[in-house]
């Protein structure tokens, strides 16, 4: 008899046939249909495996109800959303998706930076709009990247694979994090600093640390106010780690040149009057956006799903008991 597995969303086509094949599903959601609390308590109390995204706070009460449950798949690398220590503590298992989307998110960080930095979402509306009267010497004018000074914060794996781009744009790499780390061979322009050094001698900042109660806020108006006038903030992590209100201000009075921002601090909400701002890019949190990224994360939740509904260890665990 196939084991029960509930999905919070539904995921890519053959992520959803190799679930088909293999469980009996809860119930199918529909593209963007968000579970309401009853869904999310009907999955919970039948099922044998969860797979839940950055989106699905799970809470201790919701796993309280779930005499069956065995493992909570988190369809993402960040698993903020989860109360793992609850979860440790009730025996489950708590997995990600960590590797596969490494690579994506760090091609749309620098496409958020590219983008902020020459005007490309403003330029883009000008050429559709029919206003463009061609081209002229001092128009639309950004600022330049290869050679700046790229700092970054939160130096794993994501934060890694965004430092080895910047070697195409010969751009030194200042970081901080909690442990240095080693270059790959060849690469001699990543240098470890304190997070104030960071703070004031990047052109481009970039976040990639996970939230936690200690990068909650991180980035506040004391922060902003360290960074260069002319220089902007990048940040593909999660939103909460900016303090957003603060940020807008910070764009509002020149305090910083401007932001790309992938994430925010209440999604979907975004701090009223940033929609406004010309030197601000936003996108609607598309990190790990690409079809084949979608489709190897939802791959690895069933294989750490599959793994421990046979009783054998996780692929990708994020607490260690269970
Ligand atoms: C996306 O934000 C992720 O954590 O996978
Ligand atoms: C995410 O995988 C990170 O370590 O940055």
């Amino acid at each position: 008899q196939p084991k029960t597995i509930y999905i919070t969303r539904l995921l890519p086509e053959p992520v959803m046939t190799a679930l088909r094949e293999r469980y009996a599903l809860v119930s199918e959601p529909l593209e963007n249909q968000i579970p309401t609390g009853d869904d999310q308590r009907r999955g919970f109390a039948q099922a044998e495996a969860v797979i839940c995204t950055l989106a699905d706070p799970i809470t201790d009460d919701l796993l309280a109800a779930a005499p069956r449950l065995k493992i909570v798949a988190n369809y993402a690398v960040g698993y903020n959303n989860i109360d793992v220590a609850a979860a440790t503590r009730r025996g489950i298992v708590v997995t990600n998706t960590p590797d596969v989307l490494t690579d994506a998110t760090a091609d749309l960080t620098w496409a958020l930076l590219l983008a902020v930095a020459r005007r490309m979402v403003e330029g883009d509306q000008w050429a559709r709009s029919g206003q463009w009267p061609g081209w002229a010497p001092t128009q639309m004018l950004g600022t330049d990247v290869t050679g700046k000074t790229l700092g970054i914060i939160g130096m794993g794996r994501i934060g890694q694979a965004v430092a080895l781009r910047a070697q195409g744009f010969r751009m030194p790499v200042l970081y901080a994090s909690r442990r240095p780390c080693s270059p790959p061979p060849g690469v001699s322009t990543w240098v470890h600093r304190p997070i104030e050094d960071v703070l004031e001698q990047a052109d481009f900042l970039s976040l990639h640390v996970p939230l936690s109660d200690t990068t909650r806020h991180l980035i506040g108006s004391r922060e902003l106010a360290m960074m260069k006038p002319t220089a902007f903030l990048i940040n593909t992590s999660r939103g909460p780690v900016i303090d957003e209100a603060a940020l807008f201000a910070a764009l509002r009075e020149g305090t910083i040149a401007g932001a790309g921002l992938d994430v925010y601090e209440r999604e979907p909400l975004i701090t009223d009057g940033l929609e406004a701002l010309p030197n601000v890019v936003l996108l609607p949190h598309l990190g790990s956006a690409t079809q084949q990224v979608r489709i190897k994360m939802g791959m690895l939740c069933v294989e750490n799903i599959a793994a421990v509904l046979a009783g054998r260890p996780p692929v990708n665990p994020v607490n260690r008991q269970g």
